[in-house]
């Protein structure tokens, strides 16, 4: 059987547990690691009393780092689930920090991880720049040879369509999920990039739908997608990458 090892300095140094303060605090236990410490990442603990703490996984990240560890970084900008970037690894599953209430992890203890298989910038904050590149590569605007005379419009079915797509904040909790991302980030693009890849074929009022398809009609690039589904289960914006892959593939068939 072949056995995988971590590098020696990823080895993540087990947190302390101190006893619990009980029922009125919650514990949380962060993943840290600082580029500049040269030392290993280790997790550290903290107790916050529930009733000095806003509601939400964020709100738990927003009171440390205000009130008992300026240094602790991660992204966050909208609360709203808007931006997508307050995404993050909370008890073993992919979310966004900012929309994750603290009642659907009742009686746990939060463990909070960076998005896995990223590389660590530092503590919570992963490098985006190849899942920003694969984003470029599908072109995510609409592209077209002529030049209307008025804006473009869409009947209500054509509108329709892109229900369950654009809503997709490119978070990349779905592609952090994914084992075919995990082992062939280089050349397959993930399901967060071919959602949005379908969303922009799956718009009436873009004219490159053979080019999108050229594109994308590579082994690597679509086909490493084998329908594990850990996409799907993910989603905090409870979107459906899985099915837009199917719907691309679909489309290649057809046109074959
Ligand atoms: S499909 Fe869902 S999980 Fe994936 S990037 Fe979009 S919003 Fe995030
Ligand atoms: S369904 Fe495809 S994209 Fe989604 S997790 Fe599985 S392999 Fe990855
Ligand atoms: S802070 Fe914007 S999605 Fe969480």
């Amino acid at each position: 059987m072949v056995e995988f090892t971590l590098p020696k300095n990823s080895v993540v140094t087990p947190p302390p547990r101190p006893p619990s303060k009980g029922g009125d605090f919650q514990r949380v236990e962060v993943y840290r690691w600082s580029p500049d410490s040269g030392e290993n990442p280790h997790v550290d603990t903290f107790d916050i009393p529930r009733d000095e703490c806003g509601s939400m996984v964020l709100d738990v990240l927003l009171k440390i780092k205000n009130e008992l560890d300026g240094s602790l970084t991660f992204r966050r900008s909208c609360r709203e689930g808007v931006c997508g970037s307050c995404a993050m690894n909370v008890n073993g599953k992919n979310t966004l920090a900012c929309t994750k209430s603290l009642e659907s992890y009742a009686g746990e203890t939060l463990r909070i991880y960076p998005l896995p298989h990223m590389s660590v910038v530092k503590d919570l904050v992963v490098d985006m720049t190849h899942f920003y590149a694969q984003y470029a590569a599908i072109k995510p605007w609409l592209e077209n040879e002529t030049a209307p005379e008025r804006e473009r419009l869409q009947s209500e079915t054509q509108r329709a369509k892109l229900d369950g797509l654009y809503d997709c904040v490119m978070c990349g909790c779905c592609s952090a999920s994914c084992p075919s991302y995990w082992w062939n980030s280089d050349r397959y693009l993930g399901p967060a990039v071919l959602l949005q890849a379908y969303r922009w074929i799956a718009d009436s009022r873009d004219e490159t739908l053979d080019e999108r398809l050229n594109v994308l009609d590579d082994a690597f690039k679509l086909y490493r997608c084998h329908t594990i589904m850990n996409c799907v289960d993910t989603c905090p914006k409870d979107l459906n990458p899985a099915k837009a892959i199917a719907d691309i593939k679909q489309l290649l068939l057809k046109r074959a």
